[in-house]
């Protein structure tokens, strides 16, 4: 078990100087798992080295895949082939990752072989019906707890049959799982999503030369690969994380006098809707150039501060392009002038924690006026930053914590917040380049602030 490590963010000076965020933890997912799938070696660049990602390469090494960190932060996948995975000896112990459990429950349930998935507190709680239903109808096996949680045993098959599905939720990780499972499936494999989620696994198997069929139908978009699929090794650049980004955004948006610059972020679309909103309450943001890398935009974003934003409703069909920002959105949100509603956010309440209900009480406790409904939440603010000075839970959720934290710059008062553990498994130096921009964050004894 890990020491929880409290953290305590002050008042900072503005932010300020060029930086460079770490490499997006969807698009680091899917090069390792795509590279252990591929026939040959794929080098990639740029990976996130967070705990979430780690853990996707373990369970890659259990199912048969070489991944190697060569040097320089150079990683090398010496790929196995589909439908070559071997069965792994050892219990899949996921960690935090959602992303790794769905999207590996995909891969395995095509193949013969039998697995055993595990996490931590948060990741035993969280849904995973959502995948197996879809791969029960492809022919895979499943025991789990009720409720469809970890721990889950599967047991895949060779002759999976293609299916046609259509998301009751938009999420790229079920999305993604059934894409996956029909790689090596009999036939076409569809997914027919209503609200368009990120596109990253799409664009990748593209990228390793996979033919992937996108056709506008009534309701959506249908996404289809046909089984016997063969992945190419290839090389791949991993762009930075706009979510991880979106800290260090919202933080330069509401310290004043902040100007910074980051470095290669992927703003694909779908990824992008937090910048997007952000200027929609009047912030001063900038995309350089915008060029395609491996079918992911990319570009330098420059944030300057420009006084107090303004609230406004987020669009609800923008949600899934930033659905991992609600969080640091309500930080910003807490700090604008006027009302910020929020709607369509059921999916906050099964990710890491139940967003909805962390980031409503850590704002309470900072002295923020809210509403919090069961999928929505309306955020009164006044223009100022928040009193501060709470010791906010964080419930081994990374973007809870780093949203205090970035709250906890501008309040009147410090914020603390219980564990920054969690930290690493998605942005393991976000302490230290915040206080290089000129944050000031650093360890705290665990009390009440
Ligand atoms: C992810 C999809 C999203 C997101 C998660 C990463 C992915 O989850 O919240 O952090 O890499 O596909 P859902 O698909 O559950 O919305």
């Amino acid at each position: 078990m890990t020491l929880a490590t409290p953290l305590i963010s002050r008042k900072s000076g503005p932010l300020t100087g060029t930086t460079r965020i770490p490499g997006d933890k969807s698009i680091s997912h899917r090069a390792l798992m795509f590279g252990a799938l591929a026939e040959g070696e794929t080098m990639i660049s740029g990976l996130l080295e967070g705990e979430d990602v780690m853990n996707t390469a373990s369970a890659m090494r259990a199912l048969g895949a070489k991944i190697v960190d060569d040097s320089d932060g150079l990683w090398r996948v010496e790929g196995i082939g589909v439908g070559h995975l071997k069965e792994p000896s050892e219990i899949l112990d996921m960690g935090n990752s959602g992303t790794s459990t769905r999207l590996l429950l995909g891969i395995c349930a095509s193949h013969e072989l039998n697995a055993i998935f595990t996490g931590d507190k948060s990741l035993i709680k969280r849904p995973m019906k959502r995948v197996m239903e879809p791969l029960s109808q492809m022919g895979a096996h499943f025991l789990g707890r009720d409720g469809g949680r970890l721990p889950l045993a599967i047991k895949g098959t060779g002759r999976a049959k293609g299916i046609e599905y259509t998301l009751p939720v938009a999420s790229a990780q079920v999305k993604s799982a059934i894409l996956l499972a029909g790689l090596n499936a009999q036939g076409t494999t569809t997914v027919i999503e209503g609200h368009a989620t990120r596109d990253h696994s799409e664009n990748m198997l593209r990228h390793f030369g996979v033919p992937v069929d996108i056709t506008k139908v009534p309701g959506g978009e249908a996404i289809s690969v046909t089984g016997g699929a063969r992945l190419l090794g290839c090389a791949v650049d991993v762009p930075g994380d706009p979510s991880s980004g979106a800290f260090l955004a919202v933080a330069a948006c509401i310290v004043p006098g902040s100007n910074i610059r980051l470095q290669r972020v992927c703003v694909n679309p779908r990824r992008d809707g937090i910048y997007t909103t952000l200027k929609d309450m009047g912030a001063d943001i900038t995309y350089v150039k915008v060029e395609t890398d491996a079918g992911e935009p990319v570009t330098d974003i420059i944030i300057r501060y420009k006084g107090a934003l303004t609230g406004i409703d987020v669009p609800p069909e923008r949600v899934p392009s930033m659905i991992d920002e609600f969080p640091v959105l309500a930080m910003a949100a807490a700090c604008a002038q006027g009302i910020t509603r929020m709607t369509n956010l059921a999916e906050l309440r099964v990710k890491e924690s139940d967003r909805l209900q962390m980031i409503a009480d850590g704002l309470v406790a900072c002295g923020v006026k809210l509403e919090m409904g069961e999928d929505s939440l309306i955020i009164y603010g006044n223009g100022q930053p928040p009193q501060g000075g709470a010791l906010i839970e964080t419930a081994l959720d990374h973007r809870i914590a780093m949203s205090f934290l970035v709250l906890g710059m501008v309040s009147a008062e410090p914020i603390q917040i219980d564990d920054g553990t969690p930290i690493r498994t998605s942005f393991p130096n976000f302490v230290r380049l915040v206080n290089e921009c000129g944050g000031m964050i650093e360890a705290a004894a665990l009390q009440a602030a």
